[in-house]
């Protein structure tokens, strides 16, 4: 499998996933700077410098050419042009991917974030030919469970203090969907 520049940007239905620009600073700061929406992320919660550092490197993430990278979209929804939260999908090894996702509160509840995963699942599957893509929950963060249920990923392990996340030992769910899960996901 080689890698590939990702033909950008990605729509849906009420969204488009598109590379980060300077000027999404402030839509940015919103949910970056929200406890909430940090709680089960690796990341703290970050002021307007900070989100900005961060967003630096956003606009450098646009492409999947190596094991390793992430490639990191703005989510946009259609109907205001705000950028509503970002999805990724990493290149982690040969064949496999690993795909994490956060959105602003007040766009949340709404189906955004599953229908900006489908597309980045798509991608990752149907155009980049992934055989496994995976994601890596915190225990404890629901809202993340649910919608890897609803896209379809499995349950597959279960790490107790798995990891030391913000300060003390996380437990972390790994879920994954395979290629023919994809294809059973999409044909039924
Ligand atoms: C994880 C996260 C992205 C999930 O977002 P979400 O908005 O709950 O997920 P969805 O887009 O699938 O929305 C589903 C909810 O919208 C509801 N909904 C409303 N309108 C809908 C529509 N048109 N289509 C689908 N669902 C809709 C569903 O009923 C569902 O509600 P429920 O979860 O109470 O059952 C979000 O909670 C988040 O950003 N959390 C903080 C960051 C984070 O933890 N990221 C994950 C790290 S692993």
């Amino acid at each position: 499998m080689t890698g590939l520049a990702v033909e950008l940007p990605i729509g849906t239905e009420r969204l488009l996933l598109r590379p980060h620009r300077m000027d999404d600073l402030d839509d940015l700061v919103a949910f970056h700077g929200d406890p909430d929406v940090v709680r089960h992320v690796p990341w703290p919660v970050r002021d307007r410098a900070a989100t900005e550092e961060t967003l630096r490197v956003k606009l450098t993430q646009t492409e999947l050419l190596a094991h390793g990278q992430w490639l990191v979209l703005a989510v946009d929804l259609r109907s205001t042009r705000t950028v509503i939260g970002e999805v990724l999908l990493k290149w982690a090894s040969e064949g496999q991917g690993e795909i994490g996702f956060a959105f602003a509160r007040p766009h949340q509840g709404q189906g955004y974030a599953a229908e900006a995963a489908r597309a980045m699942l798509r991608l990752g599957f149907d155009v980049l030919g992934f055989h496994r893509i995976a994601a890596v929950v915190i225990d404890g963060n629901e809202a993340s469970a649910r919608l890897l249920g609803r896209l379809g990923f499995r349950q597959e392990a279960r790490l107790v203090d798995g990891v030391h996340f913000k300060g003390a030992w996380a437990t972390q769910l790994v879920f994954a969907m395979l290629e023919d899960e994809w294809r059973q996901v999409t044909t039924t």
